[in-house]
């Protein structure tokens, strides 16, 4: 076993609504791990509470053996586990350019400098190569407010590299993209990972997550209820009952678990 994330009975109330209920989950090291579930299941919170940007009320999170879960985010992130954002945070009105040059001021901590980040000349050659392996070279002096959907998440994948993480969480890195450019993004996934790069991928679109995970978890009412194989979750009766049950409301005779 060797398990380079690991989530252990994590759970987390937002006044009285459960978002996290025990959900344990660990993803091995050099996979690429999906994470699926109905709308309001928890995944994002999951995502947060893994990279320090929320406490959880109970359970543990730890990184190559290495216990994070009162870590900061820039703790987290400094430890090697990057994240991409469900709606991008790239700066809208700084050159896609720029936004790199601050992302490798950030490694240092959070956001040092964001008007005019003054990088060296190695950072500069950095942040090039890596707009260069997402395929934004050409675009490097645009505005990054004006590329598309699909771009943006492309440039938030070259921004989180910039730090090298051996783990990296992507939250719906094909929602919302052209098919042209999620093919660009699973290619750009694939690569990172041949090379060593650990995946947990939140994403709806499930022709993409069957095609690129090894594995699936499926989460329901904050819980990981499946993890398997793409072909065993597809085929698991519990992740039908978790997508057709819909909210808490309905779902009384539905077994989980
Ligand atoms: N900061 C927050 N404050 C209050 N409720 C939240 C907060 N974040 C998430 N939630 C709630 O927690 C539940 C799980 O949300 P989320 O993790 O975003 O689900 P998913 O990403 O699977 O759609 C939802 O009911 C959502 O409204
Ligand atoms: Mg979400």
């Amino acid at each position: 076993m060797s398990a380079h994330l690991e989530v252990e009975g994590v759970s987390k109330a937002f006044g009285g609504l459960r978002a996290l209920s025990l959900c344990s989950l660990s993803v091995e090291k050099g996979s690429i791990a999906g994470l699926i579930g109905p709308n309001g299941s928890g995944k994002t919170t999951l995502f947060n509470v893994i990279t320090g940007y929320v406490r959880p009320d109970a359970g543990t999170v730890a990184l190559g053996g290495t216990p994070i879960t009162s870590a900061r985010p820039d703790e987290v992130f400094a430890l090697g586990l990057g994240r991409t954002f469900q709606l991008t945070r790239i700066f809208a009105r700084l050159t896609v350019l720029e936004n790199m040059l601050v992302a490798t001021q950030r490694k240092e901590g959070w956001l040092r400098s964001v008007a005019r980040p003054a990088a060296s000349s190695a950072e500069q050659r950095r942040a090039i190569e890596l707009l260069d392996f997402v395929g934004l070279t050409r675009l490097a002096s645009a505005r990054a407010g004006t590329l598309s959907y699909g771009q943006r998440k492309l440039l938030e994948l070259a921004y989180v590299l910039v730090a090298d993480p051996s783990v990296i969480l992507l939250d719906e890195p094909a929602g919302g993209v052209n098919p042209t450019l999620i093919n660009e993004i699973r290619e750009r996934i694939l690569a990172l990972n041949s090379e060593g790069k650990t995946f947990l991928v939140v994403e709806h679109n499930m022709e993409f997550v069957m095609g690129l995970c090894h594995t699936v978890t499926v989460m329901h009412q904050g819980s990981a209820i499946v993890t398997g194989t793409p072909d065993a979750v597809r085929s698991d009766p519990r992740v039908l009952d978790a997508y057709l049950g819909g909210g808490e409301e309905q779902d009384d005779d539905v077994a989980v678990g």
